[in-house]
């Protein structure tokens, strides 16, 4: 019996501790909501207001909040509910070994109750500002005492509302299948019984209509928990829209709507973006690529692990120069979310002046897919239950099949060639046949720039633990892909997963190409292999030891960004997300022949017949 017990006790620690490692990146983790109790108080109060938001039509804003209690604490914190009526109710439990929890959701953000008034703890008065984002359901404040690991529930709010919280809200853009379409996906709270989901859209003056195809979530079609229990929240009706048959660089306005049965029209207001030029076409081309941004919250909520200045320095930049900017790549680990699904909305919400305006294409991360026993690749709790749902249908990506998140897409001179580091892409999978079509069924003498896309770091990184392995690359990462990146003499792979910045010499298979540091002129004669990483997310440490391949490195939060002038010149730029200056640059200028020119391992067979 006590030797029972005793294995119990081990398997709970051991199942605390797995949680511990494997959503520590999320801050919503932090709280055991699952052992929250009441200890309702008639003294103690919190008031919101106001009671309805949104009235001009937005989508955020800032609520005051006003709370006391008899017997204040430094660790007292509020939560956000929403739906605001959270249940009470004992709720069903996922895994057998875990108690069931009090409380079924997790709060959609939390804030400490002295964080805008330190005198909390003595006079038991507070205020806090909180900004709050449409996303579908009213809201409720609750005033915790106990901290993050006991919480005992002390008073509980009035509700607040936007106005509409069903509203068509955060388009994000992404590039269709051809080259002259585009998709608009967003979120709303209609269902296909309730109304009919288009976009009206044209060039300036003209308009037409194009219908939008509706997906939902279920917590069924999820993989574990939280995203399955305390973390669920329903993400919502998510529209799509295949806009056709663009004019290449014209500019468009679009709106999202919603035909409801009843005759009434509910529209979004209303953005723009210019069409993608056709493969191969000559003008000035700028594309920004980087990973693991995350997503923070402007109020100071949630704030863990210094994401907050990181993510929300690298959005503030990319909304800057977004005149600038043609497309967006963002390299695996999206958001976050872990598993709490209220922070796809709070991250849509966040990079919409971006994803409205230009195509932002994702690619799939271990926070996006890992869950053990689905068939990703690594068998660890990255994605805290979601094994790629959330990812697959928040985001459009013009792959075959979505839970295979590898796809090829063109803009312009550029041809992007996007891996899926979270499904095995050694030589004899699916995922290496597609690699090789999509290197080698590019146009280079249109499309010179050829640029590979990973998430983890298939080609080579100083990063500590991977230098520790001695590898100096995600294991088994380039030892299969180098020969297609050299026989089809991909220029850049750029990857994310490490989060810092770093950028090799052109390389084969361990040993510089090329001597030069800031102007490749004619062939390169490898890869260059960038590791972009920084968005957001807290930095990792770089090795103290040396390689000759690393030409930079940047403990810093950054983005890369590409500009292709025109067949024969393309420039490479790292920037730094705090200030939005180039710290690291480098140019490569050839014409076709350079890059049909035979190198190491790349050469195709000539004949001495004449
Ligand atoms: C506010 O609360 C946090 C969390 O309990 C604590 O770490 C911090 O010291 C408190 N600050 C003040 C000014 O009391
Ligand atoms: C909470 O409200 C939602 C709709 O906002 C409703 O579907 C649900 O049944 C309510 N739950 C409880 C416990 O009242
Ligand atoms: C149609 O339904 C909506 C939502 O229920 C309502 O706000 C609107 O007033 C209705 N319009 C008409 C013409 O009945
Ligand atoms: C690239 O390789 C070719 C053939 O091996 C060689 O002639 C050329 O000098 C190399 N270019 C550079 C920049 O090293
Ligand atoms: C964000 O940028 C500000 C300056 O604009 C800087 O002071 C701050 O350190 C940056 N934060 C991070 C985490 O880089
Ligand atoms: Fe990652």
């Amino acid at each position: 019996m006590k030797e029972i017990k005793l294995r119990l006790a081990i398997l709970l620690v051991l199942a605390t501790l797995q949680n511990a490692s494997s959503h520590g990146e999320q801050p919503l983790s932090r709280i055991s909501i699952h052992k929250a109790t009441f200890a309702l108080h008639e003294l103690a109060y919190i008031q919101a207001s106001p009671t309805v938001l949104g009235l001009r039509g937005e989508n955020t804003e800032w609520v005051t909040l006003e709370f006391g209690s008899k017997n204040p604490s430094v660790d007292d914190w509020i939560g956000v509910f929403s739906p605001a009526n959270f249940s009470a109710s004992t709720c069903p439990e996922e895994n057998p070994r875990v108690y069931p929890p009090f409380l079924c959701s997790a709060p959609i953000k939390f804030q400490y109750a002295n964080y805008s008034a330190p005198e909390y703890k003595d006079t038991g008065k507070g205020f806090l500002k909180l900004q709050l984002i449409n996303q579908r359901s009213d809201f409720s404040f609750v005033l915790f005492s106990g901290g993050l690991l006991n919480p005992k529930v002390v008073a509980v709010s009035n509700h607040v509302a936007f106005s509409n919280p069903d509203a068509p809200v955060y388009p994000r853009l992404a590039q269709g299948k051809e080259w002259n379409e585009m998709t608009v996906t967003w979120t709303s709270g209609y269902g296909i019984n309730e109304a009919e989901p288009f976009v009206e859209w044209g060039p300036r003056g003209e308009s037409m209509r194009s219908p939008a195809v509706t997906q939902t979530v279920d917590r069924n079609s999820l993989c574990g928990a939280p995203a399955r229990t305390v973390g669920w929240r329903d993400p919502g009706f998510i529209h799509t829209s295949f806009l056709k048959e663009l004019w290449p660089n014209r500019v468009y306005t679009y709106k999202l709507g919603h035909r409801l049965f009843n005759g009434t029209y509910i529209w979004s207001q209303t953005y723009h973006f210019r069409a993608s030029p056709y493969p191969g076409q000559n003008s000035l081309q700028r594309v920004v690529i980087f990973g693991d941004m995350g997503k923070d919250e402007a109020d100071g909520s949630n704030e863990y692990n210094n994401f907050q200045r990181g993510s929300l320095n690298t959005t503030k930049q990319l909304i800057q120069d977004l005149k600038n900017i043609d497309i967006v790549f963002h390299i695996g680990d999206v958001c976050y979310a872990n598993g709490y699904l209220s922070q796809w909305d709070q991250f849509t919400a966040q990079v919409e002046p971006i994803a409205s305006t230009v195509p932002y294409m994702i690619a799939s991360g271990n926070h996006e897919r890992d869950w053990p026993g689905t068939g990703s690749f690594y068998e660890n709790m990255d994605s805290g239950g979601e094994c790629g749902v959330l990812a697959e249908n928040m985001f459009y990506v013009p792959t075959e099949t979505r839970a295979k998140f590898w796809y090829s897409t063109d803009y312009g001179m550029f041809r992007f060639c996007i891996a899926d580091t979270e499904h095995d892409w050694r030589e004899g999978t699916e995922q290496y046949k597609f690699i090789e079509h999509c290197l080698a069924s590019v146009d280079r003498q249109k499309q010179p720039w050829l640029i590979f896309l990973a998430h983890r770091v298939l080609g080579y990184s100083s990063c500590i633990s991977y230098a520790e392995e001695g590898s100096f690359e995600e294991p088994m990462g380039r030892e299969s892909l180098q020969k297609l990146w050299q026989k089809y003499k991909v220029d850049i792979a750029l990857y994310g997963h490490v989060h810092n910045y770093e950028r090799t010499c052109p390389i084969y298979q361990n040993i510089c190409t090329n001597e030069e540091k800031h102007y490749y002129k004619g062939s390169l004669n490898g890869t260059i292999h960038v590791v972009a990483g920084g968005a957001g997310a807290s930095l990792s440490t770089f090795t103290t030891l040396q390689t000759k391949w690393s030409i930079f490195k940047d403990y810093d939060h950054g983005f890369v960004k590409l500009t292709a002038f025109d067949h024969s010149n393309l420039l490479f730029e790292y920037k730094k997300s705090r200030d939005g200056q180039v710290y690291d640059s480098f140019r490569i200028s050839r014409d076709y022949r350079d890059i049909l020119a035979c190198t190491v391992d790349s050469c195709s067979s000539t004949t001495l017949a004449s």
